[in-house]
């Protein structure tokens, strides 16, 4: 049933061996395309890194080696918007991609195509991870994938056998996210505390890595300082000028 799956799922950042073949990951990735797309432009590409140095490398780079070393598929999921450019120019025309809205339109197709696959995966019994960490060095990462301008990495998924397994991590309560017809913020000084309550039981009583902590002091503690200043130069330098 597609709603246990939906919530049932854990990040998985251990894996057992397990090589995918081509004909699975083509499967898997031809499913997954059919995420909805904005005005079809289909704006991602991904990189399938099936070459352990470049596998081990990329575990390095991004900061989360365990995940990329032992997964039995890594991918680079990136927006693209170098195919726009070749239509363009195939209709003789230079297209317009350095936008902050194409930017919100490509990062939101590959998220969306990402889920597709992520679903896809865990319907099949594997685990997955997003490896955001792709973005603490993205210029080398791009190197070394020979990512052209116009293409740039969001994350990386991690899939595989898995090799752990965990607790269902408690989301906000709907009530948290869901306003009806005007957005209500005088909710958040009854459903927070609520929250860090569940949030402090969860670490405190999960099966690995125990620890005291509640949402709100963690949120705080991630986005105190801006986070990954270097991404507006490297998105520029991508040919994201972000006009
Ligand atoms: C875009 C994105 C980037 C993420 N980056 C990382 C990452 O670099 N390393 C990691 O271990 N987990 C990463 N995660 C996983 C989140 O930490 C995880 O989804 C969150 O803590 C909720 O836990 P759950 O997925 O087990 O329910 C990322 C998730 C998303 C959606």
């Amino acid at each position: 049933m597609v709603f246990d799956l939906l919530s049932s799922h854990t990040s998985i950042r251990s894996y057992k061996k397990k090589v995918f073949s081509k004909e699975e990951v083509q499967e898997l990735l031809t499913v997954a395309q059919h995420a909805a797309s904005s005005h079809f432009v289909q704006a991602y590409s991904v990189i399938w890194v099936t070459d352990e140095q470049l596998k081990k490398k990329l575990g390095q780079l991004s900061k989360n080696p365990k995940q990329m070393e032992t997964a039995g598929a890594v991918f680079v999921c990136c927006v693209d918007f170098k195919r726009l450019h070749f239509a363009g120019l195939m209709n003789d025309t230079t297209i317009v991609t350095d936008t902050v809205e194409n930017l919100l339109v490509g990062t939101a197709d590959v998220a969306i195509f990402a889920q597709n696959l992520a679903i896809a995966a865990e319907s099949k019994g594997y685990g997955i991870c997003y490896i955001g960490g792709v973005r603490n060095n993205p210029n080398e990462i791009s190197e070394m994938l020979n990512l052209p301008d116009r293409v740039f990495p969001v994350f990386a998924m991690t899939m595989g056998v898995p090799d752990e397994l965990h607790e269902v991590k408690p989301r906000l309560p709907v009530e948290a996210i869901l306003h009806e017809n005007s957005y209500d913020s005088e909710k958040y000084h009854s459903l927070l505390p609520a929250y860090d309550k569940t949030m402090e039981d969860y670490y405190a009583s999960r099966g690995a890595n125990q620890k005291v902590a509640n949402w709100t002091k963690s949120m705080t503690d991630f986005l105190k300082e801006p986070r990954r200043p270097h991404i507006k130069k490297f998105l520029k330098e991508k040919g994201f000028s972000l006009k």
